[in-house]
Formats: C-alpha cells, sequence, structure tokens
C-alpha cells in the first residue's frame, strides 16, 4: 500500500543537533516537518560526551582556535569556512545556553562563565560541556523546544528511502521532496516538500568497531549520491583512540577530555608511551593518538592500551565524569582507582555531501547539514568538540537561506506514488543479515586506521560482488529497515575505498604503507563525482 503525505516548506531528514537546530531556526511560519527513523532523540548527538569548542575566555582568540582546526586538518580544511564557523561559535553556545542547555558552569582558571575542558589539538581550554554527557543535555532539550513548536510535524520511526527530483541531463532540476518508509504500518509514503534538508549524521556503522549508534549508517550520503550529488573527502574517517575494551560496552566512549583533564595512556607493562609519538603526547589530534595506539597493539600484540586518571581525587572524577564512571562500574572497572582497558573504533565521518556556504548542494532545494555533509570544515581530520558545532552554525545558515529559497517562486511538484508492482515479500532475510557483518567486517580489516594498496584492492573487489548481490535483493523484495541501511552502507563503503584508492599520499586519518609520506601536490580534498551529476546553474 503507498500513499501520499499532505506538503510541508522543509522536509528535514534526521532529527539530531543540526536537523533539530535548523526546525528551530526557521521562522514559525514555515511549515516544517521532521522525519526520524527511530524516536526523535536517538542519535549521534544523544551520545556526546566532551562539549562543544568555542572561544568563551579572553586569554583565548579567534585565531587560535582558526589555527588549531587548520593544524588538525592537515592542509585540507577551506579556510573562510573555518573562520565563519569558529566566528559564530560563542554566538551558538549563547542561543544553546538560551533554549535551556545547563552547562557545567563552575570555571576552573579564567573570566569564562562556563567551565570549559580541553581536549585534543585544541592549545586552550574551550571546550564548554554539561559533565560527560553535553550531548544527551542538547537533544533532550532541544527535542523538547521542537515539540513545543505549532509549525513542526514530527515523523518518528519513518525512514527515508530516497529523494524525489525534476529534471534530468540538462533540464532544469529540484528536489522535490523524498519517500519514507513507515516502519510502523511498514508502506512506502511519497513526502512532496518545497526544500528537502538531509541532517541525517555519520556512517561509522560502516565499520565492525564503532561508537556511533546503529542508526548512523550513511543514508543521508548515500541518498544525495543517488540522487546525483558530488561527495568529498570519505577516506577521512576518524577514529576515537579511547572506546572501551570490553565484550558488553558495544565500543563505550571514553571522552577525550579525560586526557583533556590528565589522564594518561599507558601499555599493559604501565609504561606510558604517547611522548614518543608527539610532544603533545596525549593531548595530539585524533589521527596521531589512534594511529599510535593501534601500532603499539600490533608491536606488542596486546588486545589493548590503558587510560589511566586514577592519580586525580575521586571526587574530582565523580564530578566531572558521572556518565563515564557509572558505566564503567556497571561493567566492573572502577576509573577512581585503576586504568581502563580501552581500544580505537570508528566514530566520526568527516567527509560527506558537497555543500556550498550554506549548506546548499549540488540540486537546488536540496540542503545537507551536519555530520552529513562535507562543508571543508574539518579537512582531513576533525579537532574534538568541532562537530557539534558546525552542526549550529551550518544549521543556522541554511535556515538563512531557506528562508530566501522560499520567498522564490518555486511550486510544490508532485511525488509520484512510490512502485510496489514488481516486487514481493523477502524469502530470505539471512542474506541482508550476512552482507551487513560482512561489509563491517572487511570495511574494519582492509580500510581501518592502517590501509595499503593491496587492501584497498581487496575491499573494492568485496563491494562489487556484495553490490551485484545487494541490487538483484532491491529489485526483487519490498524495502525494509534493514536491507535500506544495508544499501546505503554499501553506497558509503564504496564511496570510501574509491576516495582512499585516489588518495595516493599519507595525510591526516588516511594512512596507507605504500604511501607514507604526505605529498604538498595532493593538498585538495577528493571530490566524487556521480554519473548523473549536472553542474548547479548557480556554479
Ligand atoms: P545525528 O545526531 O547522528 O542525527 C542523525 C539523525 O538522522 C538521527 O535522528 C537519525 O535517526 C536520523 N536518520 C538517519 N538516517 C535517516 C533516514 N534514512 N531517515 C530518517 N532519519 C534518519 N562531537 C562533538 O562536537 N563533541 C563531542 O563531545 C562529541 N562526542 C561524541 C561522542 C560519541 C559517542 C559520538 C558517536 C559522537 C560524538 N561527537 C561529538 C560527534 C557528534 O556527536 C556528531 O557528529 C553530531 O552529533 C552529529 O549530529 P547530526 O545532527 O549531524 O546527526
Ligand atoms: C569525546 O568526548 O571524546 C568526543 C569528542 C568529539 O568527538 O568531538
Amino acid at each position: 500500500m503507498s500513499d501520499t503525505l499532505s506538503d510541508t516548506d522543509v522536509l528535514i531528514i534526521g532529527s539530531g543537533a543540526a536537523g533539530l537546530g535548523l526546525a528551530l531556526r526557521l521562522p514559525e511560519s514555515v511549515r516544517c516537518t521532521i522525519v526520524s527513523k527511530r524516536d526523535l532523540q536517538e542519535g549521534n548527538t544523544l551520545y556526546a560526551q566532551g562539549g562543544i569548542s568555542a572561544v568563551l575566555d579572553s586569554a583565548d582568540s579567534l585565531e587560535s582556535h582558526v589555527a588549531d582546526t587548520l593544524n588538525a586538518g592537515a592542509g585540507l580544511c577551506d579556510e573562510a569556512v573555518v573562520r565563519t564557523v569558529v566566528e559564530r561559535g560563542p554566538a551558538a553556545i549563547r542561543w544553546l545556553a538560551e533554549q535551556g542547555v545547563a552547562f557545567t558552569q563552575t570555571p576552573p582558571t579564567g573570566d569564562s562563565q562556563f567551565h570549559l575542558t580541553r581536549e585534543g589539538g585544541h592549545s586552550h581550554r574551550r571546550v564548554v560541556h554539561a559533565a560527560d554527557a553535553t550531548g544527551r543535555a542538547v537533544e533532550t532539550t532541544l527535542v523538547e523546544r521542537v515539540r513545543q513548536r505549532p509549525n513542526v510535524t514530527v515523523l518518528e520511526y519513518h525512514i527515508a528511502v530516497d529523494l524525489t527530483r525534476t529534471g534530468g541531463r540538462g533540464a532544469p532540476r529540484r528536489c522535490t521532496g523524498a519517500y519514507l518508509l513507515d516502519l510502523r504500518r511498514d508502506r512506502v509514503v511519497a513526502a512532496p516538500a518545497r526544500c528537502v534538508v538531509l541532517a541525517t549524521g555519520g556512517a561509522a556503522k560502516v565499520y565492525l568497531y564503532t561508537s556511533n549508534p546503529d542508526v548512523a549508517t550513511g543514508d543521508g550520503i548515500a541518498m544525495a549520491w543517488r540522487a546525483g550529488c558530488r561527495i568529498a573527502n570519505m577516506e577521512f574517517i576518524q577514529f576515537h583512540p579511547t572506546c572501551l575494551y570490553h565484550p558488553k560496552a558495544k565500543s563505550f566512549l571514553i571522552s577525550e577530555a579525560v586526557r583533556g583533564e590528565g589522564g594518561r595512556l599507558l601499555l599493559p607493562d604501565g609504561t606510558r608511551f604517547m611522548p614518543k609519538f608527539d610532544e603533545r603526547a596525549e593531548l595530539a589530534p585524533r589521527d596521531i593518538v589512534a594511529r599510535a595506539i593501534d601500532h603499539e597493539m600490533k608491536r606488542l600484540g596486546a588486545e589493548c592500551v590503558y587510560l589511566d586518571i586514577s592519580h586525580k581525587p575521586a571526587a574530582f572524577i565523580e564530578e566531572h565524569f558521572p556518565t563515564i564512571l557509572a558505566r564503567c562500574l556497571e561493567l566492573g572497572f572502577d576509573m577512581r582507582k585503576e586504568p581502563l582497558p580501552v581500544v580505537p573504533a570508528a566514530h566520526y565521518t568527516c567527509g560527506g555531501v558537497k555543500v556550498d556556504r550554506s549548506g546548499e548542494t549540488d540540486i537546488p532545494g536540496l540542503f545537507a547539514i551536519g555530520e552529513t555533509a562535507y562543508t571543508g570544515l574539518h579537512g582531513a581530520n576533525r579537532m574534538a568538540s568541532n562537530s557539534l558545532l558546525e552542526c549550529l552554525v551550518y544549521s543556522e545558515l541554511a535556515a538563512e537561506r531557506i528562508v530566501q529559497r522560499l520567498a522564490e517562486p518555486c511550486p510544490l511538484e508532485s511525488v509520484p506514488p512510490w512502485d510496489e508492482s514488481r516486487v514481493t515479500d523477502s524469502d530470505e532475510e539471512v542474506v541482508v543479515s550476512h552482507n551487513w557483518d560482512e561489509l563491517r567486517r572487511f570495511m574494519w580489516d582492509y580500510v581501518g586506521i592502517v590501509r595499503s594498496n593491496k587492501r584497498l584492492a581487496r575491499a573494492r573487489r568485496r563491494v562489487d560482488l556484495l553490490r551485484r548481490e545487494i541490487d538483484e535483493y532491491y529489485g526483487n523484495f519490498r524495502v525494509s529497515n534493514d536491507l535500506l541501511e544495508l544499501r546505503n552502507l554499501l553506497e558509503v563503503a564504496d564511496l570510501i575505498v574509491q576516495s582512499a584508492q585516489r588518495r595516493r599520499e599519507s595525510r591526516g586519518l588516511h594512512y596507507n604503507i605504500d604511501f607514507p609520506e604526505t605529498d604538498p601536490n595532493q593538498a585538495q580534498p577528493t571530490v566524487l563525482i556521480p554519473d548523473n551529476y549536472v553542474p548547479s546553474p548557480r556554479g
């Protein structure tokens, strides 16, 4: 059974900091629909721990935040974008505080109204936070605000399947809406809209071990690619150095703020090892720390390394890291008294849908914001706590542009109903679960922290094999949540492998043992262009 929803001005796909932030920045005269594939608060934002970076202390400066971001980005950041985001940072934090986010207040030093912590790559204390559960404070506050908005319709348990658009080669194009699978009623509905925003988060579920929740399957990146948008910098997948090593922990994150507040990384015999890799030691940018851990684990055949903050007073740990402490205690580790076993895990997608300075993609009327977008802010490696900041700033920039777009003549186009005439119910769900596992495992083994030409070629062959199988399955059977996510994960894996094969050097998060040096001639983003790409009339 298929159906069409009543039209809306702005269809926002995704309800993390980016999607909710945008809904709240749009005027109440704009009719908005927010679609989320689980309940509204589920997504990476909810699990963010460390905080949000912004210059809030007079001893710090915008120039220093810009310089640190450029430095972490290893020569690939777009400096103009970095400046815009950094300059808008303090106002974005004030806006969040006005919405009701209760940031930790007591300053240890300096003149900021907020307590500022430190994380890797930052040369100052500039990370505002709500203890160690910043994302929960942000997400729950924004959800509450959005639910009070009369102009916003919320559709939970709806997963976007694909985008719809007018035009083809040479003809004027515009995004006209999306198809959504209503997971509770098991039917696909057409959702026409004047503007569509992808705020679907990252894709780290493409790896076997990840700090991300299950929803992070790169749906927005895959949908945009299929619709004809360029995708950039997908080789730069960030591995967080410190996730708890425990079979039941599901790669639970141990925030970088633990290192920011003095935590040290130790080998199994108790030796501290980071100073020999970088003068910033535990506070070097993440690519350096994750690679050092990977190196030491492989050298020693160790299953994990250790993160130790037990030299700090117990009261300090209880005050600053209550969430992490409680979860570790549940799993049998007391970080007040002993080091925690940690390993790296896939954490953040630096690349994504290529957008302009307002978050608009190659297709007029289609926007991408938050982790799903490639804005140029992060370059080859995102600096800690710059992601939530990007979500907030780009939701504001996109809102400004969308208001302009809605004032232009842009009639609502009808979206044809979803065609199910040639598919049947699946008879072999096991194909989906098997391929899902296989994909995530070979991405971990062959396209992980350390890559080689041979491993990438192996991954390429497996992607091609899986594509044939998944395309056939998709063409013959009714769509389900797992099938849609698998199809998107495969698309994203393909984009990561293609991008990694194109970059014939090592830079930031992309390390290839066959090209171990950074090549100054390759200091450009990797931009993949789909076959159905049409250059935007705006240039
Ligand atoms: P998300 O918050 O991931 O939201 C994506 C939304 O899209 C979800 O609602 C999801 O259900 C929905 N969705 C996805 N696909 C579909 C679909 N097909 N149809 C419908 N809905 C869909 N960054 C920082 O700056 N500071 C931190 O301290 C920090 N800590 C982190 C800790 C952890 C454990 C993790 C995982 C990430 C952390 N990050 C941090 C990164 C940061 O949290 C994310 O980059 C950011 O929250 C992304 O926000 P978003 O709105 O783009 O996406
Ligand atoms: C963390 O708290 O370590 C995560 C911070 C981030 O990903 O920016």
